[in-house]
């Protein structure tokens, strides 16, 4: 399916790695110009080489989501240098692990800047120019531990939860604009991401038993699922959160 972005100017965050590089690539593949970040310039640099190799127009911008002032200047040079983004992944590292009765007031500050305020400030910035256009794809990219909390990833749990539900107030604001919000929602995806919380042959091999599809998710299955919600064809999809988990969650809705 030819999902009609060719032309369009994509902002892609945590683009340099995992479920943020494949969601490049994905978009990339479908012919949008891309805007790809992540902190370290280097990292992202050889990312963006990756991309150019396939033929693609990318331009790369290092910042950091966590910081309100960083996401300003990443903003501004995206509307400098590849026009106002039409579609915006918003995607990052996700916050470390920690209990819920022992993460202290810092942790949780950190988590708020990373996970929520990231999300909400990057959909502020792009807003404006979408609505003026009268079409923008939002998706945010979040995890399984929305619909069901994972053990100790508690500022996963709590702010994830939260940026679903800016998702979704958001999306009635400005669907009339033409404007669609969405969030995915990966489950065990094969990533570095992973192999930090889960190190050892054990604790993995335990984990997959757990996912019903028997295997950890491929980045790029879970790009396909963002690109989809970027698509022309998804127009009238909004403020909904598509689970890409293997099976994970068992809940009927
Ligand atoms: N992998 C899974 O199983 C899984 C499951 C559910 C949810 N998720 C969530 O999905 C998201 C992506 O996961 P992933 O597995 O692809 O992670 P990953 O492999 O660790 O990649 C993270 C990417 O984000 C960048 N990044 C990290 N912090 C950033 C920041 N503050 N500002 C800008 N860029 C930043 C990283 O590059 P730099 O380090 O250079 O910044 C890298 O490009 C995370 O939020 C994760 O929690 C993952």
């Amino acid at each position: 399916m030819d999902l009609q972005v060719e032309g369009k100017t994509a902002l892609v965050t945590g683009a340099s790695k995992g479920i943020g590089f494949a969601t490049a690539a994905a978009l990339a593949a479908e012919g949008a110009r891309l805007v790809v970040n992540a902190r370290d310039a280097a990292g992202l640099e050889a990312a963006a080489e990756r991309l150019r190799a396939t033929g693609a127009d990318v331009v790369a911008i290092a910042g950091d989501v966590s910081n309100a002032r960083q996401i300003k200047a990443l903003l501004a040079a995206t509307k400098e240098r590849a026009g106002a983004p039409d579609i915006l992944v918003s995607n990052a590292g996700g916050p470390p692990a920690g209990a819920a009765a022992l993460l202290d007031d810092a942790a949780w500050a950190k988590g708020y800047d990373l996970t929520l305020m990231s999300a909400v400030r990057l959909a502020r910035g792009v807003l404006p120019a979408m609505r003026a256009a009268g079409w923008g794809r939002i998706v945010f990219v979040t995890s399984l531990s929305v619909k069901e909390p994972v053990a100790n990833l508690t500022l996963s749990n709590a702010f994830r939860a939260g940026v679903t539900a800016f998702s979704r107030t958001l999306a009635s604001e400005v669907a009339e604009h033409g404007v669609t919000v969405n969030a995915v929602a990966p489950g065990y995806t094969a990533t570095e991401r992973l192999d930090e919380l889960f190190a050892d042959d054990y604790a993995r091999a335990r984990l997959v038993a757990t996912i019903p599809a028997k295997r950890f998710a491929d980045p790029a299955e879970v790009a396909s699922a963002v690109a989809y919600l970027c698509s022309v064809q998804a127009g009238y999809v909004t403020g909904q959160t598509l689970l890409v988990d293997g099976g994970v969650v068992g809940s009927t809705y």
